[in-house]
């Protein structure tokens, strides 16, 4: 080859070799550049890890962005304690799904003082959610607890809730922490289309008003795959529900999985359609639990069925109470007006901590109708003793299979 050639074929080499590296980068810059736009990182808002610091605005900010763009913008909260302050993620959102990743933990403050509204955390409005993360919401609750004078008082002013969650839609919640809310850990009002999993919820036996998720107005709710330990209920179904489940729950310690309180207000709508199975509650004070108020309004609650759960030491395994009192007294000028019908209790074993392991408290005014008791087998802690099972005013019941104790419907 002679020199030019040689030169010639130098000098085309380069930016051939060049022009192929940029063919093999460019997919991946691509990638790159697009998920970088679509990526609110805290930080690159002001968000400071020293878990003192106020990073409420730095989480508006990043939720802002991504709130406006299309596709599938994600904020991101890195591993870290971030001091929040009440703050409210609100939609409509342009995406079609946020995700909100939070890896880090965020603090709540301690001081009351600075709460105005009912929460903490509120995501609000928004069709198309995913949060997740692995990390976690600390409450910060202890300092608040002694303040709290609900459960002596009707007419108490309540804490603020860590995280609610209000008009959402096709949203997923999962992977997350819930420590020491000073009031309910979460509330899921008016949402559709809600799944939560891989929860876990945490809170003293003794912290008062602590309940894990309480579900109000909400359709197609389902709960699977998480602990719950708390101070009150560990999942509450409250008026206005349809089509709630909750699976593979594990609860205690705590009040149990409850539907209710119902009949507190005037104008609560009915509950209908309550699937709760595979669930194992541990040294709870109820396990599956209906509560409704005497001298309540009309409503109704049907549906439901209760199957395949491990009680372990519970106090009140089964219980239906339309006698619901939570302080010294109440109204009782005439029996709970809430209906409650086609309720099924299947396959639901293990150790009562009370004598009555399965208590059937029906309205007088509108007696229980349709209960099923299948494949019950609760025995008393003191084995020695038998357990006991003790209804009034349920018609229509049925029972099947192998029933201890003994049925009284
Ligand atoms: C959310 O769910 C509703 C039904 O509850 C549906 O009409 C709507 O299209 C869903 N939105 C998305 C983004 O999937
Ligand atoms: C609730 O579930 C039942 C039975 O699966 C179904 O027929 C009904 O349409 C559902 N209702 C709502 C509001 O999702
Ligand atoms: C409960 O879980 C067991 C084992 O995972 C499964 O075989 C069973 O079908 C479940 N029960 C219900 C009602 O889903």
């Amino acid at each position: 080859m002679n020199w030019s050639l040689k030169k010639a074929m130098r000098e085309m080499a380069l930016p051939f070799l060049a022009f192929l590296l940029l063919l093999l980068l460019l997919p991946i810059c691509n990638v790159d550049a697009t998920q970088a736009n679509n990526v609110f990182n805290v930080r690159d808002f002001g968000a400071v890890a020293d878990g003192e610091s106020d990073s409420s605005q730095a989480l508006l900010g990043a939720w802002e962005k991504a709130c406006t763009q299309e596709g599938r913008p994600r904020v991101y909260v890195p591993k870290g304690v971030y001091m929040v302050k009440p703050l409210v993620f609100k939609g409509p959102c342009k995406g079609h799904v946020v995700v909100v990743q939070i890896k880090g933990v965020l603090k709540a403050p301690k001081e009351l003082s600075l709460f105005n509204d009912e929460q903490w955390i509120k995501f609000e409005q928004i069709d198309g959610l995913l949060l997740t993360g692995g990390g976690m919401f600390d409450g910060q609750g202890a300092a608040a607890w002694p303040q709290n004078k609900c459960p002596q008082k009707k007419d108490c002013k309540t804490l603020p809730i860590s995280i609610k969650f209000g008009h959402v839609t096709n949203a997923t919640i999962r992977s997350l922490t819930s420590l020491n809310s000073k009031f309910f850990h979460m509330i899921i009002f008016k949402c559709s289309n809600i799944n939560l999993h891989h929860i876990q919820i945490k809170a003293p036996e003794n912290s008062p008003n602590t309940d894990g998720i309480h579900i109000g107005g909400s359709t197609r709710v389902a709960i699977r795959n998480s602990n719950i330990a708390t101070g009150d209920d560990c999942v509450s179904v409250g008026p206005g529900n349809r089509n709630i489940s909750i699976s593979k729950v594990f609860c205690g310690p705590g009040h149990g999985i409850s539907v209710g309180s119902l009949g507190k207000y005037a104008g609560e709508e009915d509950v209908s359609g309550l699937r709760v199975r595979n669930c194992t509650l541990t040294g709870t004070t109820n396990g599956v639990r209906i509560k409704t108020w005497q001298s309540s309004p009309r409503s109704s609650a049907s549906n439901f069925m209760f199957e395949d759960i491990l009680m372990r030491d519970v106090r009140n395994p089964i219980i239906i109470d339309q006698k619901y009192c939570p302080y010294e007294s109440c109204d009782a000028t005439f029996p709970s007006m809430v209906k409650l019908s086609n309720i099924k209790f299947r396959n639901i074993r293990g150790i009562s901590t009370s004598k009555v392991a399965v208590e059937l408290l029906c309205s007088k005014a509108v007696p229980c109708q349709n209960v099923e008791l299948r494949d019950i087998n609760l025995k008393y802690i003191e084995h020695s003793v038998p357990a006991l099972a003790s209804c009034s005013n349920v018609v229509g019941g049925v029972s099947s299979g192998l029933v201890v104790p003994p049925p009284c419907i």
